[in-house]
């Protein structure tokens, strides 16, 4: 990787205008924001018409804060909209997903024809099983078809699916599935990651221990590992499903029906299950997919290498993409199942014009080394994305150089599971982007940045994010939980959504997101994020990954602690060690402020993360301020942490 200093990329790339090429040809065009602006229900009610309808709504938006009721009176089914419509208009040829297994060679071609009759035998199967209208189904599985069936099956009748990622253990399992009553649970035997075997079904079988409202279990065979079976609550896929008839007359249902539940940690301990219904969520997903990453379904190979676990793979795996008629890479390993250029083969094979992804797996494709992706064609290429979490813009333009060959428009991203579908985001071929930033508000959305008060705060300010007004996505509630759905989000700043994330806007207006607020530091008096002392390390070219804390100190309220993985390239040790730590707190205080120069760093060789990629930086802050480790089970590995936690001991602060 050549040296090339942070503030020299963005002194030369401050800004990268719209690419005229692919301005001419975008889905979104000038005039989009302003007519959105001017009339928000009346844009969003011509959204509506994406979707096709038994009854089609003439109502819009009825609002009562925090209750909002979108297209009340129209009635739909999920399901269609995903794929009997395109079957029905001739397109049932049409490739729905490229699956591609953990293991090399292993693929499978689904067409949106194949896809309706596996989803018509589910549905009949589920029916038979017991399950009906307003029920919900736990599911808990791979990433194989049969987990896009499912959930197509399952909203196909009218019952909910709450998606638990399948990195989850038993007790996360268990509680999810039983704080929402779920009756029947859709799994697998087990899941390949890397050619070795995850259990799924032995998790399922220790959750459901304690979960004795469950009364069906449907299982995939996918590994063929022995699993447990529970005669009568038990029943093989391959038993139940592939009898069924392959057409199916669905039912269509109320706009606010439920369509499904998804949990997410808050600020307090337990997970809560974020209510979402179904024709808000499903014109928000379908305009954004359209919108924000361009969806041409003629020509398109897309690719939301994420997991159907989150809710980035709801909206932009299943919901957002199918109802735009799109053809799918759908990828069942890791990113270096079968070598670190396994993502790059993918891309070059199928021809794959659309990705999007975390920042965090850019890093680590990015720690991998460029020579990698540069050894693969991937000019079919023609739009990236990111999700997650603020980028830093090293990540970002290395993904713009070395993944999109400097001609593809990024989309930085910003939403949530709550907001279900994305809010803060450039529209490519309309929108300049700037290496880290999100940019501005989607059309139809409104974004504000506002102080302790509630009063906007000026460009160049950082403050609290909140959404303005009602869209058509949003969480409808927090299952089981009205007055918690009210007090979290709807009720300090009144009427308006409190997201927890800090953002500024630029001298230009555009909108940087800093960070969740419980990270944002005080030093000394002096507000900073984590976020940003992050970028800046990361943007010293030694360091890989960086992960900041405020540690509490007697001194200065809260002193940085940082804790840094290094690129392959930059590894040394004893005096060089202590200098390359030095030159790191240099940077930071150059780059940033003297303010912001870490206490102490620590270098490690790596960082705990959860299964989903985040980085725990709450882990981070425990081992920082030496007290006892809290929670390590959703660790990738909770060995990591006991490993930086000796580290600290043995690194004194690097004090001046
Ligand atoms: O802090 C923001 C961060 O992820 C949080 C939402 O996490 P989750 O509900 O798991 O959804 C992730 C996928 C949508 C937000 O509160 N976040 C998400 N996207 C970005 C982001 N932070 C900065 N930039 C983003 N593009």
């Amino acid at each position: 990787m050549p040296e090339v200093k942070l503030e020299a990329w963005l002194e030369e790339t401050r800004q990268f205008a719209p690419s005229p090429a692919f301005a001419a040809d975008a889905n979104a065009q000038p005039g989009i924001y302003e007519a959105a602006i001017s009339d928000p229900a009346a844009w969003w009610r011509t959204q509506a018409y994406r979707l096709v309808w038994d009854q089609p709504p003439t109502q819009t938006l009825e609002w009562d804060s925090p209750n909002a009721r979108w297209f009340g009176d129209g009635t739909l089914n999920a399901s269609v909209n995903c794929v009997d419509r395109h079957v029905a208009a001739g397109r049932g040829d049409k490739v729905a997903f490229h699956w591609v297994a953990d293991a090399e060679g292993d693929e499978r071609t689904i067409t949106y024809r194949d896809l309706l009759s596996m989803v018509s035998q589910t549905a009949h199967a589920l029916t038979e099983l017991g399950v009906q209208k307003g029920d919900r189904v736990a599911v808990y599985m791979p990433m194989i078809p049969e987990a896009v069936v499912a959930m197509l099956a399952i909203v196909r009748v009218g019952a909910a699916h709450s998606v638990v990622f399948g990195g989850f253990s038993a007790d996360a399992l268990a509680s999810r599935i039983n704080d929402s009553d779920c009756r029947f649970v859709v799994t697998a035997d087990g899941a390949f990651r890397r050619g070795s075997i995850s259990p799924l079904k032995p998790a399922v079988d220790e959750a459901l221990a304690s979960c004795p409202g469950v009364k069906s279990v449907l299982v995939v065979r996918r590994t063929g590992a022995e699993v447990g079976w529970v005669d009568g609550r038990d029943h093989w896929w391959h038993d139940v499903v592939e009898r069924q008839s392959t057409t199916h007359l669905p039912e269509f249902f109320e706009a606010e029906h439920l369509l499904f539940l998804m949990y997410t940690s808050g600020t307090t301990g337990t997970p809560k299950g974020i209510y979402h219904t179904t024709a808000g969520y499903l014109v928000g997903a379908a305009t954004t997919y359209f919108n924000v990453l361009d969806a041409k379904p003629e020509s398109d190979v897309s690719w939301t290498a994420a997991d159907i676990g989150w809710i980035t793979g709801h909206s932009y795996i299943v919901y957002g993409p199918l109802i735009n008629g799109m053809t799918q890479v759908l990828y069942e390993g890791l990113p270096d199942s079968g070598g670190q250029d396994r993502w790059w083969r993918i891309i070059e094979k199928y021809g794959v014009t659309v990705l999007y992804t975390a920042p965090t797996t850019i890093r680590m494709l990015m720690k991998w080394g460029e020579d990698i992706p540069r050894a693969h064609d991937l000019g079919s290429l023609r739009l990236l994305g990111t999700v997650g979490e603020p980028i830093n813009p090293e990540a970002w333009m290395w993904y713009r150089e070395h993944v999109g060959g400097n001609r593809c428009p990024i989309v930085d991203t910003w939403w949530q599971t709550e907001t279900g579908t994305m809010m803060i985001a450039p529209l490519p071929g309309i929108t300049a982007t700037k290496p880290g930033a999100a940019m501005r508000a989607l059309p139809g959305i409104g974004v504000d940045i506002v102080d302790n008060d509630g009063n906007s705060v000026g460009n160049g300010e950082a403050g609290y994010l909140v959404l303005t007004a009602p869209w058509p996505s949003m969480a409808r509630g927090i299952y089981g939980d009205p007055e918690r759905f009210r007090s979290t989000y709807w009720s300090r700043f009144p009427g308006r959504y409190f997201a927890g994330d800090g953002a500024k806007r630029d001298e230009n207006g555009d909108i940087w997101l800093l960070g969740r607020i419980d990270d944002v530091m005080n030093i000394s008096g002096h507000r900073l994020s984590t976020t940003e002392v992050e970028h800046s390390l990361v943007g010293h070219p030694a360091v890989a990954e960086a992960a900041v804390v405020g540690a509490s100190d007697e001194l200065t309220g809260q002193a940085i602690v940082a804790f840094v993985t290094l690129k392959q390239s930059a590894l040394v040790d004893g005096d060089d060690q202590t200098e390359l730590i030095e030159s790191l707190r240099r940077h930071v205080a150059t780059t940033i402020s003297p303010i912001a120069k870490p206490r102490q760093i620590i270098l490690t060789p790596e960082l705990p993360k959860t299964r989903s990629g985040k980085i725990m930086r709450r882990l981070l802050l425990d081992v920082a301020e030496h007290r006892s480790l809290g929670d390590v089970t959703t660790l990738t590995d909770p060995t990591v942490v006991n490993m930086i936690a000796t580290l600290m001991t043995s690194h004194s602060a690097n004090d001046d």
